[in-house]
């Protein structure tokens, strides 16, 4: 898809379709060219109402207002609507130069379309997009498309990876795909075999994929420029299909357990958009990847492991996986960076999605002015987060009578905090104000299209953490 900036009016620019906005409650007071017929329609210009004139060659679609989150859910909705027809060439006018960036990436993000798995391919035949920006200069616009292309792009690629199914995406093929993107974006790469794995401890991981016909792996990637203002480590949960293990899940929780390696996949996407990006932040990706099955070798609930860092874990539960695999992961990452900030993204527990709801990650940790980092990204990004407190009353719940701590907590509630807490537990003390934990398990993937995101998986978090990494230069420079 080609962007093309122009001074140009609208009216004298040639293209097969205009795109206009309507500000929902500007509808009844501008003049609009077809308002007749839009009347007639009944269109009111609501946020991504979308009305397609097709004699006209005119797609009218509202907006709650000229800001980034309405304009990119918009454009997304308008161009989403136009997959599978024979449009080629796009024309819109650009209301503010504060919605360039939003407008390009609801191009980007509202143009996907998984199709993996069709033999009848709906794709978008839309090859060029023009904006006519009037008077304003040209110049500034250049850094927030390309910026706007890169975090756009990087959150399809994850959300391709997510898509595909267990039997096509298992720990060695995330290592693949994780190796690929190294060689094409000059990353540093590498790969921790089963054998690797027991070398270094890392026992509560190899437990969790242990009655899986795929082995395990644990892949590190590093963006290293000269010169670096800070160094991040990302650690990412990379179920390539949780089953629940022996403590089974009901039959249809697990329809959509690919979507457990969101988190590993969005770090494969933050990877890609730094590099692209070339921010001058040293950034290390690591992915536990596993899968979580049932078998005759299967870890149990009652089983006591000892991880990476020495703790034991008494497992009363071998759904709650995730934390098993994090925990060691974090601790390798932590051995092998010393790092500013570390950022951890998981589809981590049920409980978030019903604390925050399904389009909301809940985040945690100890330090107030990195969760507001994370939740300045996430609003510039047009994502939602939201902040839950951890406290000693719930840290206990997690109390063990045969290990150093239980995998579960003895409570029913409370369940997206105490997964923290967990985790918690394998931070080093040295650490502790430099972690932020990211429950993702609502708006990694849902079954519905909602605003710029399709059905499945979103992307989520690439856009969050690529705006965070962007904030820590700006922050850097001022
Ligand atoms: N991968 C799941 C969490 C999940 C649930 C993600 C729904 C997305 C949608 C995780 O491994 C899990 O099963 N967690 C358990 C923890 C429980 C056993 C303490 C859960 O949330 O039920
Ligand atoms: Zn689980
Ligand atoms: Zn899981």
């Amino acid at each position: 898809m080609d962007f093309k900036l122009t001074r140009e009016p609208i009216d004298n620019i040639e293209a097969d379709l205009e795109i206009i906005l309507i500000v929902n409650r500007d509808f009844q007071t501008i003049s609009i060219k077809d308002r007749e017929i839009l009347e007639k329609v009944n269109f009111k210009g609501e946020q991504d109402e979308v009305i397609l004139l097709a004699e006209k060659n005119r797609l009218y679609v509202g907006v709650e207002a000229i800001e980034p989150m309405p304009i990119r859910t918009a454009v997304a909705t308008a161009i989403r609507s136009l997959i599978a027809t024979k449009y080629k060439s796009l024309k819109i006018v650009l209301e503010s130069s504060t919605t360039i960036r939003a407008m390009v990436e609801g191009f980007i993000l509202g143009s996907y379309s998984f199709n993996r798995y069709k033999s009848k391919q709906s794709k978008l035949n839309i090859k060029n997009i023009i904006i006519s920006i009037g008077n304003r200069n040209l110049k500034e616009f250049n850094s927030a498309i390309k910026q706007a292309k890169i975090v756009a792009k990087a959150t399809n690629f994850t959300r391709d990876i997510v898509n595909t199914t267990p039997d096509d995406c298992y720990p060695k093929i995330l290592a693949n795909i994780a190796k690929k993107l190294a060689k094409k974006n000059g990353l540093e790469c590498n790969i921790l075999k089963p054998r690797d794995i027991k070398r270094e401890n890392m026992n509560a991981l190899l437990s969790v994929g242990r009655a899986s016909r795929h082995k395990p792996r644990v892949i590190h990637l590093a963006h290293r420029p000269k010169n670096p203002i800070a160094t991040v480590s990302l650690i990412g949960k990379g179920l390539t299909y949780d089953s629940g293990g022996l403590s089974l899940k009901p039959s249809d929780s697990m329809v959509t357990m690919k979507l457990d390696k969101s988190g590993a996949s969005a770090v494969l996407g933050i990877m890609k958009s730094v590099s692209e990006m070339n921010l001058p932040i040293e950034v290390h990706g690591f992915i536990g990847a596993v899968e979580n099955m049932i078998g005759g070798d299967a870890y149990k609930p009652g089983d006591v492991l000892v991880a990476k860092s020495g703790k034991s874990i008494e497992v009363r539960n071998t759904d709650a996986e995730g934390r098993l695999v994090l925990a060691d992961t974090l601790c390798y990452a932590q051995q092998e960076v010393k790092a500013d900030y570390i950022f951890d993204l998981a589809t981590l527990t049920g409980a978030s999605v019903v604390g925050v709801g399904q389009y909301t990650a809940a985040i945690m940790g100890e330090s107030s002015r990195l969760k507001d980092m994370v939740v300045e990204g996430a609003n510039m990004a047009g994502e939602f987060v939201t902040k839950l407190d951890f406290n000693r009353y719930l840290r206990k719940t997690l109390k063990s009578e045969v290990a150093d701590i239980c995998n579960i907590s003895n409570s029913r509630y409370g369940g997206a905090v105490t997964a923290g807490l967990f985790l918690e537990e394998f931070i080093d003390r040295e650490n502790r104000d430099k972690w932020v934990h990211i429950d993702i398990a609502g708006p990694a993937f849902v079954e519905h299209v909602w605003g710029e995101n399709p059905h499945g998986a979103s992307g989520f978090g690439v856009r969050t953490i690529s705006r965070v990494l962007e904030i820590l230069v700006r922050d850097n420079q001022s």
